[in-house]
C-alpha cells in the first residue's frame, strides 16, 4: 500500500519506465475522478507542469482512456504557472492544452488557466485564489479543497513552484502566491502549502535519473527538509516513480 498521509516520507511505487509510470498515473487519475464524482458530483483537479506529466496527459486523451472519464464533471486547474503568455513555449497552460485539453471534450468554462504576467503578478495571484474560493469547497479555515493535485518534483526538491529559499515557503495566509525564482530568473504563480495540505489526494510523479539523489533524501527524511518534505498532507498521498528515479533508494 503505497498511499500515505502526513509528512511526505514517501513509500514510492516503482514502475519500470516513464511509460509505465504514466499508465499507472492514468489509472490513479481516473480512480480519483470516479471517487470525487461519486462523492461530490464533480472532479476538481490541479494539473502539474514540467515534462513528466506530459505522457500522462497524452494517455488520458487517448480514446481508450478518454471514454472512461465523464469529462462533463471535470474542472481543470493548475498547480503553478510561469509568468508568461498562454502561448509561450514555457507556459504550462500551453503544454496542457497541446497534450490534453485540445483532445478531450471539455468546454472552455471547465478550464481555469492560472494567468500570470510579471506586471500584475500580485493581482493574478489574488484573482486565482478568489476563483478557487468561488468554485471549490473550502475547509473550516477557508482553504480550497481539491479532489486531486498532480505534482512533480525537481532535483532540488521543489514542487509546484515552492522552490528552496523563497518566501513562498512561509506563505500560509494566501492560497495562491507569486514567487520569483532567481535561479531561473522567472516569476511564477503557485498554490501554497495550505492548499496542498488540504487536498483529498496528492499524486507525485517522479521520473529520471536526475531525481534519484533527491528522492533518496526525501524518502529518508533528510535534514534540512526540501520544500516537498514540508507538506503536511491531510489527505492521501501517492508517489509514482520510475526505476531511474528510484535508482538510489536501495543504496
Ligand atoms: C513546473 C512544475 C514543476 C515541476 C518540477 C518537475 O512548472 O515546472 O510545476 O514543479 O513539476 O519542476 O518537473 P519535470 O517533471 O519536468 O521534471
Amino acid at each position: 500500500m503505497a498511499a500515505t498521509t502526513g509528512i511526505c516520507a514517501p513509500q514510492p511505487t516503482i514502475l519500470p519506465d516513464a511509460d509505465a509510470l504514466a499508465a499507472a498515473a492514468a489509472e490513479q487519475w481516473i480512480a480519483a475522478c470516479r471517487e470525487a464524482v461519486a462523492a461530490r458530483g464533480v472532479f476538481h483537479v490541479a494539473l502539474a507542469g514540467g515534462s513528466t506529466p506530459q505522457r500522462l496527459y497524452r494517455l488520458l486523451a487517448q480514446p481508450s482512456n478518454r471514454m472512461r472519464i465523464d469529462w462533463t464533471r471535470v474542472q481543470l486547474y493548475f498547480g503553478d504557472e510561469r509568468a508568461v503568455p498562454a502561448e509561450h513555449a514555457d507556459s504550462n497552460f500551453r503544454m496542457v492544452r497541446e497534450t490534453l485539453i485540445d483532445h478531450v471534450p471539455v468546454a472552455a468554462q471547465q478550464v481555469h488557466r492560472m494567468a500570470a504576467l510579471p506586471e500584475r503578478i500580485e493581482d493574478a495571484a489574488d484573482d486565482y485564489a478568489a476563483l478557487l474560493r468561488e468554485r471549490l469547497p473550502c475547509d473550516a479555515a477557508g482553504v480550497p479543497v481539491f479532489d486531486l493535485i498532480l505534482l512533480g518534483m525537481g532535483a532540488d526538491g521543489h514542487t509546484c513552484s515552492l522552490f528552496p529559499d523563497t518566501p513562498i515557503l512561509d506563505e500560509r495566509a494566501r492560497s495562491v502566491a507569486p514567487v520569483y525564482v532567481a535561479r531561473l530568473d522567472s516569476w511564477r504563480l503557485s498554490l501554497t502549502y495550505p492548499v496542498l495540505e488540504a487536498a483529498h489526494r496528492l499524486l507525485f510523479l517522479v521520473s529520471g535519473a536526475d531525481k534519484a539523489a533527491r528522492l533518496r533524501a526525501v524518502c529518508r527524511g533528510a535534514q534540512p527538509p526540501a520544500p516537498v518534505q514540508r507538506i503536511r498532507a491531510r489527505g492521501r498521498v501517492d508517489w509514482l516513480v520510475d526505476r531511474a528515479a528510484a535508482a538510489e533508494l536501495a543504496a
